[in-house]
């Protein structure tokens, strides 16, 4: 074992030449496997290129995507604000110290309890249908409220994620706008803000263009909106011959269609709501394989972790780069790397040339700091992973190991 590790993952702005004089052995030895590991230059690093690409604009986290509270504490302090979904994540952002004023909530299908949870603690709510509007404006006639668009546009990397377009459960046909607006004014609602999330991971800044042409149309047909939230979406390059969205590009792109907006709304704040573009490429998780069985028609490479710990290529069909660390230079063998959980889908990859992986061997699975952890789970009843954050002074626990004993009860 022993493959030195690049601290900071491929994509990463800033990367050139920063290596951690830690090996991934190190750290599984100090921490154990299977380890999550992010890097918070890296971090830092693509929250400045959003906030140097997109002047000007609201730039919300959307920390579905990665609700560690320390990962979340770098991004307050570079300056962004929170997309947030559900009652517990407002509460995490408020604990994290985000200001209630930084903090945007749109859920989706949500209960009259949690919509008064939300305003209790002075955080403002966006509906995504007209009933939801509508049981809006009578538990708070009179207030404010934002309400998110369905804009007949999906993108995204899966049919699950796509979430615009006739096959979306999301937000409001941009076609019932007027409806919205006779129940905003019998209740004496204002509608403050405006919504959209297209889909995820899209890479073409053309079609996120496309989209907030749509929405910026719609705008026109409100006055005095504080804001319009374009969404997030942007995709990064998992594989090696994809690039990442290019947020520098679309900055360049919109900056005149902003312009002409705000020359008549000149109080409005454009938003946007990246969450993997933002944290993705700062993660890796480090797996051991624990054992190697050459069969007639595949090789399986069995490892500690498993999709409880990373649902995305079970989930999606995702494709992460794997890295053998301990072996990089061994004979490339065509493998499939599989998890330890009771599933035929339990697999990170298959047919995948890997450096030939032996028992013992650490691999790494790359740009997984996004739906990685937040869609980790207990099943089996194995236990969720330590994640560990290597910072400038070097790697510190962000969250320990779940213990055994936290899931047998
Ligand atoms: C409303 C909303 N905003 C933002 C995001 C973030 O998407 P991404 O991580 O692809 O940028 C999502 C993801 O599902 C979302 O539903």
């Amino acid at each position: 074992m022993g493959g030195r590790i690049a601290t900071y993952p491929r994509h990463v702005g800033d990367r050139a030449g920063t290596i951690h004089p830690m090996t991934a052995a190190d750290l599984i030895d100090r921490f154990g496997s299977p380890l999550y590991v992010y890097e918070e230059a890296g971090l830092r690093s693509r929250c400045r290129q959003l906030v140097a690409a997109l002047p000007s604009c609201a730039l919300l986290y959307a920390m579905k995507a990665n609700a560690n509270p320390s990962l979340l504490s770098v991004i307050r302090e570079e300056g962004l604000g929170i997309d947030a979904v559900s009652i517990g994540e407002v509460m995490r952002a408020r604990r994290v110290g985000f200001a209630t004023e930084q903090i945007s909530y749109n859920g989706n299908n949500v209960t009259d309890e949690e919509m008064g949870a939300v305003r209790e603690l002075g955080v403002h709510v966006t509906v995504d249908s007209l009933s939801q509007l509508e049981r809006y404006g009578r538990l708070f006639p009179g207030t404010d409220v934002g309400l998110r668009l369905n804009p007949d546009i999906g993108e995204g990397h899966h049919d699950h994620v796509i979430t615009g377009g006739p096959e979306a459960k999301f937000g409001v046909d941009h076609e019932d706008i007027e409806a919205a607006h006779c129940i905003a004014s019998r209740h004496g609602l204002i509608i403050s803000g405006l919504h959209q999330h297209v889909g995820s991971g899209i890479l073409e800044v053309d079609r996120f263009v496309s989209a907030m042409e749509v929405m910026l149309k719609v705008a026109e047909r409100f006055s005095g909106l504080r804001f319009v939230d374009f969404g997030g979406g942007f995709g990064v390059g998992y594989k090696p011959d994809e690039e990442d969205f290019d947020v520098a590009k679309l900055g360049a792109e919109v900056s005149h269609l902003l312009a002409r907006f705000r020359a008549k709304e000149p109080d409005v704040v454009f938003r946007f709501e990246p969450g993997r573009w933002i944290i993705a490429p700062c993660g890796t998780l480090y797996v051991t394989v624990t054992s190697v069985k050459r069969g007639k028609r595949h090789t399986f490479v069995g490892t500690d972790s498993g999709l409880n710990h990373l649902l995305r290529p079970a989930l999606y069909g995702s494709w992460h780069a794997i890295e053998n660390v301990s072996r990089p230079d061994a004979p490339a063998e065509t493998v499939a790397v599989a998890g330890n959980i009771c599933e035929s889908g339990d697999l990170f990859c298959k047919g995948r040339a890997v450096p030939k992986p032996e028992e013992g061997d650490v691999l790494a699975i790359r740009d997984v700091g996004a739906y990685g952890w937040s869609m980790a789970s207990s099943y089996n009843l194995r236990p969720r992973p330590a994640e560990v954050l290597v910072r400038p002074g070097g790697p510190q626990v962000i969250r320990e190991r779940e213990p055994l004993d936290a899931i047998n009860h």
